[in-house]
């Protein structure tokens, strides 16, 4: 369902990439960094840097000014600035020396049961804070653990965090981070203060998306960035992936081999991003949409035997439906509410492992019928329940 949740904000407009000044965290391109994937290059360092999260950026300045801090929920969408936040809170609590011993960080790749909570985080909590001292840092008498993907860890480990949170909240504070809230244990949550980041919107894309393509010295055509903010739905992550796959894609296939010269760098194109991004290319979609609108069932099977045939991903056609549809002036309200019940059908049918071709087929057979305004007995009964 993600898919169909995801923001998309079509606003924003066509252009390549002109000079932000705005953007902090302006680095110098050592030649060590150029191999680094640009997430990780481009990271905020500092939590001023970390775009749009105003009211989570304010309350944490406020908290770092203070030296002190509650313990921490920070959930939302994938990509948003979470665990870049917290590790530029812990840098500035901490400064860079004692910024590794004073934290412990916890995420999905490590073991999330009970023995971890009694044995690794209980071990870490407990112990008491020595009197290191950064200068310039206010270096709170606390330590920080970061359990990051929190929504992963069993019910009972969730469970034995409630009293250790409690026990050693003196000499320790906990920031869990994931992204759907409802899986985090309620005693649990309501012992933290709650910030939800949101998906970023097109302008804080636009903004810093120009900021690392000029510093990468990335040629972007006009449409390229529409393209790029379209594919990534507010999540920042994917779109510095895009730009930098793209930039890659475009450098290589000009036989350019080094990318750091806007003026011999390629241009990165749409058609380029939509590549990258496995996003299924307009022509194709206008193609099925003209089949599901005629009235050869066979035409559009073909089309949709196509689709299958250039193995696009069923996620992304699914949500091009749905954007299309919504877009469509054409299209009742009614219809577009039960098209979209049905593109919500077939997603959780994939999920669940169905055959691919058949729910692409299930769905435009569906469309085709709506867009004709015909109705078939059993919709008809499910409309009459
Ligand atoms: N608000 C933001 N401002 C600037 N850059 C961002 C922001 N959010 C994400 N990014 C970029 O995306 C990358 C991933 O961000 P981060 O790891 O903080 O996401 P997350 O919210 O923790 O996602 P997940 O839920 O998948 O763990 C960062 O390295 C950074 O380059
Ligand atoms: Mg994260």
């Amino acid at each position: 369902m993600s898919n169909f949740l995801a923001p998309k904000d079509s606003s924003s407009s066509s252009k390549s990439v002109a000079t932000s000044s705005t953007n902090a965290g302006a680095k110098d391109i050592s030649n060590n960094s150029r191999s680094r994937p640009w997430v990780e290059k481009w990271r905020p360092e500092k939590v001023e840097d970390v775009s749009h999260q105003d009211e989570v950026v304010r309350t944490l300045k406020v908290s770092i000014q203070a030296g002190n801090l509650p313990h921490l929920l920070f959930h939302g969408s994938p990509g948003t600035g979470k665990t870049t936040t917290i590790l530029a809170v812990a840098r500035a609590l901490y400064g860079p020396e004692l910024y590794k011993s004073r934290i412990l960080e916890l995420n999905a790749s490590d073991e999330r049961g009970i023995s971890v909570i009694r044995e690794k985080v209980k071990s870490f909590a407990q112990g008491s804070v020595g009197n290191q001292r950064t200068p310039g840092y206010p270096c709170p008498k606390f330590k920080l653990i970061i359990l990051d993907e929190a929504d992963t860890m069993t019910a009972d480990a969730q469970s034995a965090l409630r009293r250790v949170m409690e026990a050693y909240s003196r000499v320790t504070r906990f920031c869990l981070i994931c992204n759907y809230v409802t899986r985090v244990i309620e005693p649990l949550a309501s012992r933290c203060a709650k910030f939800r980041f949101r998906p970023l919107p097109v302008h804080s894309m636009i903004e810093r998306i120009t900021f690392i393509g000029n510093q990468e010295k990335v040629n972007l055509a006009p449409g390229a960035l529409d393209t790029i903010l379209s594919a990534s739905g507010g999540d920042m992550r994917k779109a510095v992936t895009f730009l930098q796959t793209s930039h890659q894609l475009a450098c290589s296939s000009s036989n350019i081999t080094d990318m750091t010269s806007t003026s011999k760098n390629a241009m990165v194109t749409s058609e380029m991003v939509v590549d990258v991004a496995g996003q299924v290319p307009v022509t194709v979609m206008d193609e099925l949409w003209k089949k599901m609108t005629g009235t050869a069932f066979e035409g559009m099977q073909y089309a949709v035997d196509k689709i299958i045939a250039e193995g696009y991903p069923m996620s992304a056609i699914l949500s091009q439906l749905h954007d299309d549809t919504l877009k469509k002036s054409t299209i009742s309200d009614v219809n577009k509410s039960l098209i979209c019940e049905k593109l919500a059908c077939a997603d959780l049918a994939l999920a669940d492992g169905a055959n691919e071709a058949l729910q692409l087929l299930d769905v435009a057979a569906y469309m085709m019928r709506r867009l004709k305004g015909q109705t078939n007995l059993v919709d008809r009964l499910v409309a009459a329940h």
